[in-house]
């Protein structure tokens, strides 16, 4: 696998997960390699653990199973409602010695309860958080929300929690006597929260500066003029090749009309690479991590969605974000410039995978049910700041439009660039724009107060 080798401070969480039982949030800022350490634990540990993650393209990145899958969870708010576990379902989670859960920050508190429960049960541990099972978190709630809740969901978890947050949860926060759960005591579970500090995606310190300041909404006059002036002027032309630039924007038929009127533009024959799904893949284009028809062009931009494979010992030629131009299509390559150099990219296999308990060696195994074969390519004119979450670009035209909607959203856009020389903005950034959700700010500044941050 192609990992850096890890800092000192990662090296320190890795150590701290492997060698104790405790559970642990990773967090820290973008671009401090939390999704990096991630791959290493998943590689080098010698603990049996599970992977998952709260959606299925999540799943897909950190090759693992979704939750409610994992789990056999009903979908919507889950309450206390006591699910059946088949047998097979209760051995494979006694197996677990650590659930590893990434993209934390999409998890609502209502479903880390029920994981809570599920554990329990399965392990017949119930006066015991997690029935005794160690959960380690990755994730920057600074980036990402869960999915808000509407309607019956949302005045059920108004009734039951502070906010719809992971860290809310009652295992977390210790309120479950509210609920006639008579365990008072094993409610409140210690969460060791660790922030990363090292970022490594940036290296200019006034840059992260003004990184930080977005992150934490204490952009001053002066910040925001320094964003300003950098980011007005005029982006390269996104037509001449030679200096590929995406277009970070909030909505996707923002992007979708970027990205065809483009295609349209060129000139030569349009080819469609039809994605090959083999297995239950679930439906719609949420489900899938990559298009299911891929049209393309000689000359459209392009940007990776997965690191290359490269042989052992290779320096990757390209890594998840990368962004280049198709130069040729030819039946099963598609030739990719990146920065002057050019490669015949293949169709890549994401394979969805799902736990079960081997009896015979008492352990997990982890079998693939179902494959997904695609270029791992996408139109990379525009590409919406969701998915643009976890990649780096040296260069973007950030196009706010009628204003960022979600808290987070501008701190994510801005964050993927790695200096203030790449930075275009399509309007001058607002006061607005910049959102920090007030329990987020409430919950870390709690954790940084009260418990060691590595
Ligand atoms: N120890 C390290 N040494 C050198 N480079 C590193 C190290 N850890 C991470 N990186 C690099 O820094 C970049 C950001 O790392 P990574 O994607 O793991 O960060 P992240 O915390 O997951 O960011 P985000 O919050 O944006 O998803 C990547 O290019 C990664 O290869
Ligand atoms: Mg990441």
């Amino acid at each position: 696998m192609n990992t850096p080798p890890l800092s000192a401070e990662q090296e320190a969480l890795f150590r701290l997960i492997e060698d104790t039982r405790e559970h642990v949030f990773v967090t820290g800022r973008a671009g401090t390699g939390k999704s990096t350490l991630l791959q290493h634990l998943a590689w080098n540990t010698n603990k049996q653990i599970a992977v998952c993650a709260p959606t299925g393209v999540a799943a897909l990145n950190v090759e693992g199973q979704t939750i409610h899958s994992l789990f056999k969870l009903p979908l919507g708010i889950i309450g206390s409602h006591d699910e059946d576990q088949s047998d097979a379902t209760r051995k494979l989670l006694n197996a677990i010695d650590t659930l590893v859960i990434d993209e934390i920050s999409m998890v609502n508190a209502d479903l880390m309860d029920a994981i809570d429960r599920s554990l329990r049960k399965a392990r017949g541990r119930r006066g015991e958080p997690f029935g005794g099972t160690q959960i380690v978190m990755f994730g920057d709630p600074y980036q990402l929300a869960p999915v808000p809740p509407r309607g019956d969901e949302l005045r059920y978890v108004q009734d039951h929690y502070r906010s719809f947050w992971f860290f809310d949860a009652k295992v977390w926060v210790g309120e479950a006597a509210t609920d006639g759960i008579l365990d008072v005591g094993s409610y409140g579970a210690d969460l060791n929260i660790r922030e990363l500090v090292d970022i490594h995606r940036q290296s200019d310190p006034a840059f992260k500066a003004m990184l930080n300041a977005v992150r934490y909404g204490r952009v001053t006059a002066d910040i925001a003029e320094v964003l300003n002036t950098t980011g007005a002027r005029t982006p390269p032309d996104p037509l001449d090749g030679e200096h590929p630039i995406i277009t970070l924007a909030t909505r996707n038929d923002i992007v979708n009309n970027i990205n065809s009127r483009h295609l349209a533009e060129l000139v030569g024959r349009e080819q469609t690479a039809m994605a090959e799904v083999n297995g239950d893949f679930g439906r719609g284009d949420a489900a899938y991590p990559a298009d299911l028809e891929l049209k393309l062009k000689v000359g459209a931009q392009v940007m990776f969605l997965r690191n290359d494979t490269a042989a052992f010992g290779e320096p990757p030629r390209w890594v998840n974000g990368t962004i280049g131009t198709v130069t040729r299509i030819a039946g099963e390559t598609v030739r990719v410039d990146v920065e002057g150099e050019e490669f015949d990219v293949e169709p890549s296999v994401w394979e969805k995978y799902r736990y079960s308990y081997n009896p015979g060696s008492k352990t997990l195994t982890r079998d693939i049910v179902a494959e997904f074969t695609q270029f791992p390519l996408r139109l990379a004119w525009a590409v919406t700041i969701h998915k643009s979450q976890g990649k780096t670009y040296d260069r973007a035209i950030i196009d706010l439009g009628s204003g960022a909607f979600a808290p987070g959203q501008t701190y994510v856009a801005l964050s993927r660039l790695t200096s203030l020389d790449g930075l275009y903005l399509s309007r001058p950034l607002r006061p607005r724009d910049i959102q920090v959700d007030p329990d987020v700010r409430r919950f870390m500044a709690s954790a940084v107060r009260g418990t060691p941050v590595a």
